[in-house]
């Protein structure tokens, strides 16, 4: 039995998405109807056909939708919007705060920087999005393994400055986001390595990498660096660059031991998946994988589908496609065996 139904739903999303976020939910079937817009913001009202949305309504896998809530309606103060929250919950529940500013739909925690703790599964969360002065909006959600557990799914992570590339940022918030496991007993290769922002944030977590890409990597990396894949120093992390496009790689290059498949090339998706097949063939240790996918438009989301078949004739179970706070003109695309 669900707690909680509303006739209205809204995504929370990155500001320039809306549009591809709609046609993404109607390329679904979803029995949605397209309701109100802002920057960041798209509401849905429930189609006749199921009358009101529940808790169920808001696990619907929109790559593009940051964060969805069921809608408790819209206030001139967060205050009221707050008061809409505690009477829908019947008490004042963990409260997440996001805003539409400066260009962005950001999360907003307690103390900038820091993040804040990890809601417990199944917790209800109240989220008060303000859009404009005098314009609030108040939703709930339950807390599942599959969503961010960050307000607005936005970690607030900020980059360093010894990165040298936004890529760090890619790879710290996914790992947020999807909530991945990497360990120092992991290898990853990263194909479309340069010049080095993940292999920096790998690295610095612990865990060696195998980079590929004909590219320059930057000098804050070349400390790690290894000359042959065959001698690795135990105890600490490292970095073989292979100088190479991913399509010449070959099992030699990879060596025993790799765990994951990342991708960054600036290629279709369709040659990162079918390099995320090839190397999960030449090397069976590799159960995950983390692609960035560079889309020429946002509405090739509708592409979704096909992208999820290819991964299964791979041999990959669960795929998750996520438009992250971090990205521009591209989805993060994660899958396991
Ligand atoms: C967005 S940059 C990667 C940023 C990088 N991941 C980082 O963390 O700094 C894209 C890279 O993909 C590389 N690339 C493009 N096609 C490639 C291919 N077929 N094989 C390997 N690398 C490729 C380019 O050389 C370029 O360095």
């Amino acid at each position: 039995m669900s707690r909680y139904r509303s006739e209205f739903i809204f995504a929370l999303c990155n500001s320039g998405a809306e549009k591809a976020l709609k046609l993404e939910v109607v390329s679904m079937g979803l029995p949605w109807r397209f309701s109100y817009q802002k920057k960041g913001f798209v509401a849905f009202k429930a189609d006749t056909s199921i009358g009101t949305f529940d808790e169920v309504s808001l696990n619907e896998p929109v790559a593009f939708a940051r964060r969805i809530c069921l809608s408790l309606g819209k206030a001139s103060t967060a205050e009221a919007a707050e008061d809409l929250i505690r009477q829908a919950v019947g008490k004042t529940p963990l409260i997440h705060r996001a805003r539409y500013f400066d260009h962005t739909m950001e999360g907003l925690n307690t103390v900038p920087g820091v993040l804040p703790e990890q809601p417990e599964l199944g917790v209800c969360i109240g989220t008060i999005v303000e859009l404009g002065p005098d314009e609030f909006f108040a939703g709930l959600h339950i807390h599942t393994s599959d969503i961010s557990p960050y307000p607005a799914g936005d970690s607030g992570i900020i980059m360093p400055e010894r990165s040298p590339s936004r890529a760090w940022l890619k790879l710290e918030e996914a790992v947020r986001f999807f909530n991945l496991s990497l360990t120092k007993r992991d290898i990853v290769v990263e194909v479309g390595c340069a010049p080095g922002g993940v292999v920096l944030a790998l690295l610095e977590r612990g865990i060696p990498v195998i980079g590929v890409d004909p590219a320059r990597m930057a000098d804050v990396v070349t400390p790690y660096q290894i000359s042959d894949r065959y001698e690795t120093p135990a105890g600490k992390p490292w970095l073989y660059h292979c100088r190479k496009p991913a399509a010449l790689v070959g099992k030699k290059d990879l060596g025993q031991g790799v765990t994951w498949f990342m991708s960054d090339m600036n290629q279709s998706p369709e040659i990162i998946i079918k390099e995320c097949i090839r190397f999960a063939s030449m090397s069976s240790g590799i159960r995950n994988a983390l692609m960035t996918l560079k889309l020429t438009d946002l509405s090739q989301v509708v592409e979704k589908s096909a992208w999820f078949e290819m991964l299964k004739s791979g041999g990959f179970k669960k795929m998750r496609l996520q438009s992250l706070s971090v990205n521009h003109r591209e989805l993060a695309l994660f899958a396991c065996k």
